[in-house]
């Protein structure tokens, strides 16, 4: 087995190449990505077994060549952060949209498998007291131009699947947590700001709840789902790891030795999701997949120590991703 992985040294691809380089000893692995800002070929280096193609995913001819020569397609590329599809939506439209066609036409024409990496965040929010979580049936409803392109990425995979017999399937995860998460994300830029001496920073009122998983998670259903998932199907990827913002901010100032309520409040985000949350049953049921962390405060402190002991992996983001901060005053 010759698997593609584009985005494979993103946060999320790069803990998948891990996952899969350990549990499938006799795979290969080819990474496929640009290394845009998001990305990083240290995140995936010394890997025997794991070739690293940079290009863009919106390049036919480069996608279609790496396509043609492995056998499966696991689709993670993709520009992933919220704020920053607020202030400039361009890459979002190209990446999300135009790079998924680019993958979904390659798979078309030479016949590959492919499972498509998507969000929870299509599904729109929920209210806090709200009994029902997200389902494969839930209507999709997304807020910004990230969770919107990851929308319509997802609806294009429906229709090649539908329209032209393309062996695809689909997952949307919850909110990602773990080792090699840029720092522009929630978790790893309070953990870095306290590290470098600063406040964490809570937007709007820290009530918000997003349903954590940790990425080694991610990965193991994206595994499951690739080799015994049905095609067509979508699934959908959670822990039961509901938190809101302020509890979890608390947790980290209380792991790295302050007092809980060291942080500060900033500007909240625009159009900014209350609640996910996640209902997994089908993985469970169909798959029999069950998360391996199922202590948030163990991975947690784990993704912690992992960020004081690689400083030398974060610290070139650190100053860029600040800078665009203080510009949107947050
Ligand atoms: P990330 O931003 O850390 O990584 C994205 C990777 O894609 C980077 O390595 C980047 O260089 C690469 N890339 C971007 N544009 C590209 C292009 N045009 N061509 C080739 N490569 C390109 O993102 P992540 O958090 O690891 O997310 C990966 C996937 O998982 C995304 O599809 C995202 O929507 C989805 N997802 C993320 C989360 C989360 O919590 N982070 C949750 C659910 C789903
Ligand atoms: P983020 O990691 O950007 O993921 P997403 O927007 O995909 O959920 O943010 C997670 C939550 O944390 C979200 O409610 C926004 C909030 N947040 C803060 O309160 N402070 C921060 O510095 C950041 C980056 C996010």
């Amino acid at each position: 087995m010759r698997v593609l992985v584009t985005g494979g040294a993103g946060f999320i691809g790069s803990n998948f190449v891990r996952h899969v380089h350990r549990e499938r000893p006799d795979w290969e692995i080819v990474v496929y990505d640009l290394l845009t800002y998001a990305g990083d070929a240290r995140s995936v280096e010394g890997l025997e077994r794991v070739e690293l193609i940079q290009a863009d995913i919106c390049n036919e001819a480069s996608i279609d060549a790496a396509v043609a020569a492995t056998d499966a397609v696991v689709h993670f590329a993709a520009e992933s952060h919220n704020d920053n599809s607020l202030h400039s939506p361009w890459p979002f439209v190209s990446t999300n949209l135009i790079g998924t066609y680019q993958v979904l036409e390659a798979v078309r024409r030479h016949g590959r498998r492919l499972h498509h990496i998507s969000t929870d965040e299509v599904y729109g929010d929920l209210e806090l007291d709200d009994p029902q979580k997200f389902t494969p049936q839930t209507a999709y409803n997304p807020s910004s131009p990230y969770s919107s392109t990851k929308a319509g990425s997802d609806l294009l995979v429906r229709a090649w699947v539908r329209s032209f017999g393309v062996q695809a399937t689909i997952s949307n995860c919850s909110n990602n947590y773990g080792p090699y998460q840029h720092v522009e994300k929630f978790i790893p830029r309070q953990i870095t700001e306290l590290l470098d001496g600063r406040r964490p920073k809570l937007y709007g009122t820290g009530e918000n709840v997003r349903d954590w998983i940790h990425a080694e998670d991610h990965s193991s259903g994206v595994l499951a789902i690739l080799e015994r998932g049905q095609i067509g199907e979508t699934y959908l990827i959670g822990a039961d790891g509901e938190r809101n913002n302020r509890e979890v901010v608390a947790l980290i100032l209380r792991l790295m030795g302050h007092e809980p309520d060291a942080f500060d409040h900033v500007n909240d985000r625009p159009g900014h999701d209350l609640r996910y949350a996640i209902d997994a049953s089908r993985l469970r049921e169909e798959l029999g997949w069950r998360p391996s962390y199922r202590d948030f405060e163990q991975g947690l402190a784990a993704t912690i120590s992992w960020y004081r002991e690689h400083e030398a992996w974060w610290r070139p983001q650190k100053r860029e991703t600040e800078a665009r901060y203080r510009v949107l005053g947050r």
